[in-house]
């Protein structure tokens, strides 16, 4: 079978095709229940890592993951490089082309790791943007797949922020055919442009899509409740007016008894327990936070080898 992915740049997950999303997810299954097997797949292969934003889980799992591959990673942050000192996107691009096998970005600018990636010959992954985090939504639809055994039909509320998750979970699902039920407090929504791909995508696949500002709405007949932070890296300055605008948009006992008997909860973390979610639903028997962080090796694992290697 031909990769079609060889050589790729994800930067959100309208770059790949149904067939391309699927195929991520079976070989992280694949990779999950047999490392071995892909021992050295990456041998000589380097990503580079630039980090402009904090990270616990994307930093490790992609390192460890292509160690495990058999590459290895360089990690960057943007201060201690010349990018910190403002040279120009398209001299960094070019010249880490001729260094480096791939770079995994987490920054604030969508644009500027657009312009990473028109510039550069080398993959370019999304590690979370202002707007995206489709390497979170990989792992994510793996641990559903893994708990539900299907990801079609499948209908996955999403209470909360309209931020970078809830516009990863728009397009990911709306390509691979989930429902997805966004609800939101009043002027939080996900922003137009995200919805509108959405919408299109789920045109094709057969989707539902709603968006609104009832959480109750929202959650009904849901198969997978999930939840974020009300305050993303970048918005911590509106902390105390999120906490009052958000109030009514905890996952708690009393809107989670709505959503189907044998829910399952996610949350990429990190977590604020008694904020956008309760620790007794968080800690509780629905949760699958911690399989859903541990897939974030495995899916990552299967995109570098989709994009770095013509297996
Ligand atoms: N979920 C997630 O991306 O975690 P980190 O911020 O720790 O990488
Ligand atoms: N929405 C959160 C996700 C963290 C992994 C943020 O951007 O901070």
């Amino acid at each position: 079978m031909i990769n079609s992915m060889y050589g790729k740049s994800v930067l959100d997950l309208t770059e790949l095709t149904k067939e391309e999303f699927l195929s991520i997810i079976e070989l992280a299954i694949e990779i999950k229940a047999k490392p071995e097997a892909y021992r050295g797949v990456l041998a000589g292969k380097i990503l580079a890592m630039i980090f402009e934003k904090n990270s616990t889980r994307t930093r490790v799992s992609f390192e460890a993951g292509i160690i495990q591959l058999g590459g290895q990673a360089i990690v960057l942050d943007s201060k201690s490089t010349q990018m910190g000192r403002g040279e120009p996107i398209k001299d960094t691009a070019n010249v880490m082309s001729s260094y480096v096998d791939a770079i995994m970005i987490r920054t604030y600018s969508d644009q500027m790791v657009a312009q990473l990636a028109e510039e550069a010959s080398i993959p370019i992954i999304n590690g979370l943007t202002d707007n995206h985090h489709p390497c979170q939504i990989l792992a994510d639809f793996q641990t559903i797949y893994e708990e539900k055994g299907k990801l079609e039909g499948i209908k996955l509320a999403y209470i909360g922020d309209g931020n970078n998750m809830a516009h990863s979970f728009l397009i990911g699902a709306s390509i691979v055919g989930m429902d997805v039920s966004i609800a939101t407090p009043k002027g939080y929504e996900p922003k137009s442009e995200f919805v509108e791909i959405a919408k299109k995508n789920a045109k094709e696949s057969g989707s539902k899509i709603e968006i609104s500002n009832d959480p109750d709405q929202a959650v009904k007949n849901a198969d997978v409740l999930i939840t974020d932070v009300w305050a993303s890296m970048g918005d911590e300055a509106e902390q105390k007016d999120r906490e009052k605008a958000f109030k009514a948009f905890q996952v708690n006992n009393r809107l989670a008894v709505q959503a189907k008997k044998d829910y399952l909860f996610l949350h990429c973390l990190p977590a604020h327990r008694g904020e956008e979610v309760t620790a007794d639903i968080i800690d509780g028997t629905h949760s699958a936070i911690y399989q859903e962080a541990a897939n974030r090796l495995h899916a990552q694992k299967a995109l570098m080898v989709k994009v770095m290697t013509n297996l």
